[in-house]
Parts: structure tokens; sequence; C-alpha cells
């Protein structure tokens, strides 16, 4: 049988940079993070006796190497659960830059592991499927649940996964990412993680974490958008920080990011609230209120280094289709 699932991408409003394990991607602390409606991955899979191994097409392309390794050996887990021993054809689409800070790993296993468990024939919960998700990449455990979610850490495998806090229709706030560079990135966010700890500020960020969390849930609950913003812009600059000063440095920045965060900035003393987040790549997400929309899209459109602007809003999590 042939699953066919759409999965979204996230951003974290609270990131995750560092793993306390790293063969079962358990995080340094939990976060916190919104589907994207219209950065996604449609991925098919089908299990096939005739298969002598797995296939793997990514936008039109077939991917040996690192990456169909990746996809196989997460197969093989699926595999493994279901007592199957088939390979599989996975055919996958992103409709955005990979390996662009749009988290295409995100939601590249989360539509792989729902579509895969789906096909095997495992009829598994939310929380199974983000566990699963987690061990294929861990920011793919949060395109599981809909709308507004968090990544509790836990302490165990078990008790490390995604759950919704509020739906996609919860709150209309908005992100534009302003797209700077389409490049797959040198260092990938797995090889980021590993050095997070010899920044001399990690353990620091790791300190505050829990009351940012707790406080960005509640602005969140209380759809406070300047505190949730401020947190979120001080949040990005904080893991970036550890970033820049790890060993080795991990630069993700372009000129075109700080030439967009500086519009950010102009467009707040003017009056117009944004904030800014910048995950593990160059691309820029503006986050805004719908009545702020259509001025800040045109700002970061006529910004020289932007590429295009991608819009989205909350989205629900990774479903069949
Ligand atoms: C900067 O989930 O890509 O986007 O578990 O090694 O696959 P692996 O890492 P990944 O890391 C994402 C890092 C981030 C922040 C975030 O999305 O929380």
């Amino acid at each position: 049988m042939k699953i066919t699932v759409k999965a979204p991408a996230n951003i974290a409003f609270i990131k995750y940079w560092g793993k306390r394990n790293e063969k079962l991607r358990l995080p340094a602390n939990s976060s916190i993070s919104m589907n994207l409606s219209g950065a996604y991955t449609t991925t098919s899979v089908e299990f096939d006796s005739k298969l002598k191994s797995d296939i793997l097409i990514l936008n039109n392309k077939e991917v040996v190497g690192r990456e169909m390794e990746r996809v196989s050996k997460h197969l093989d887990l699926i595999r493994s659960i279901a007592k199957s021993k088939n390979y599989a054809q996975v055919k996958s689409t992103n409709n955005f830059p990979k390996g662009a800070g749009i988290a295409s790993s995100a939601s590249g296993f989360a539509a792989l592991t729902v579509a895969a468990a789906k096909a095997v024939n495992l009829n598994l919960s939310e929380k199974k499927l983000s566990i699963l998700a987690r061990l294929g990449s861990g920011s793919a455990c949060r395109s599981i649940p809909n709308g507004f979610v968090e990544w509790k850490m836990g302490n165990s495998s078990e008790s490390s996964y995604a759950r919704s806090l509020f739906g996609s229709e919860y709150w209309n706030i908005y992100d534009l990412i302003a797209v700077v560079g389409e490049n797959s990135k040198k260092i990938s966010s797995t090889e980021g993680h590993a050095v997070a700890e010899s920044s001399p500020f990690y353990k620091t960020r790791l300190s505050g974490m829990k009351d940012k969390v707790a406080e960005i849930k509640s602005a969140l609950k209380r759809k406070d958008f300047t505190k949730f913003g401020e947190i979120t812009e001080a949040e990005a600059i904080n893991m970036h920080t550890v970033m820049m000063t790890s060993v080795p440095p991990l630069y993700y920045l372009l000129p075109g990011t700080l030439d967009v965060i500086s519009h950010v900035l102009e467009l707040r003393e003017k009056g117009i609230e944004c904030y800014f987040t910048i995950d593990a790549g160059p691309n820029v997400h503006v986050i805004c209120k719908e009545e702020n929309k259509r001025k800040i899209q045109k700002v970061l459109s006529d910004i020289k280094s932007v590429k295009t602007v991608l819009i989205n809003r909350a989205a629900c999590g990774a479903r069949v289709i």
C-alpha cells in the first residue's frame, strides 16, 4: 500500500540546540514551536517485497550516500517495530529550499515517519509517532502534533516527545520567511548540536531555559505578542551566540541576514511590531500579527538581498493525504 503524507516544517521560538543523548536525540532543553502552513514536505512510501534495497527520490532526483543511509536507518527502525523485512520506495518533495534553515529535516522526517508507519500497517498514537520522528531528526517530533507545540525534553526516549499546546486556529500570527540564501549549509545541524557544549556560553544558555520556556508559554496563553516576540528574538540571538562561540565556530548568518534584521528593528521603531528568529541557516523568520503582514511583506521583498518571502501561519501537523 502506498501512503502519502504532508508534513509541515516548524519554526522554533525556543530552540533545540545541544543534546543530552546524541543517539536517542534527547535534547538538552524543552522547545516551543509553530508548524508552518507554507513550508512542507510531501512524502509517499511504498514497501515492496521485490525491492533489493530502499530507494529515495528527493525532489525528483534519486539520492544515495549519507542522506539515503539516514533515511534507510529510520526505515529499519519502523521495520523492526512492524517485524517486516520489505524495502521501500520513498518519494519526497519539499516546497521550499532544503538545508537553509527552514527545517527540511523536521518536515522530512515527520512525513517519512507517518507515511512509513502507515504503509507498514502500524497504527501508532500521536505520541509514539512523535517519539519515532524524534529519532530521525529531533525537531521532526514537533511537526507531528497540531499548531503551537511543546517538545518536553523528558528524561528517556519514551518521555521525550511533542504535544500540541494550542491548535493552528488559536492565534493568527504570521511567520514571513525572508529567504536570503538557498544553498545547503556546510555544517548540518546534527554536527552543530555535537559542538554546542564547547561554547563557554552553553551552560548559561541552559541554566535560563526552564524559566524562558515557562515565560513564553505564559505569553502564548495570554496572546501577549510583545512579550512573545521579545523572548523569541532574544532566544535566537542566544542560540547564535552559542553557535558562533563553539569550537569550531558556526556562522550560519550571511550579510543578507543582518540586512533583514536591521529592517525588522527599523519597522519596530516606526511602530510596526515584528520580531525575528533564525534557525541553523541564513534565512530570517519575521513574526508579526495579521494587521501588519502586508506592510512587512512589502518591506522585506524590497530588500536587495532577499530572494523571496514565504508566508506562513500556524498549520496542523503531519497528515495522510
Ligand atoms: C536550529 O532537528 O535538525 O533548527 O536532531 O540532529 O536532526 P537533529 O537536529 P535538527 O536541529 C534543529 C535545530 C534548530 C533549532 C530548532 O528547530 O529547534
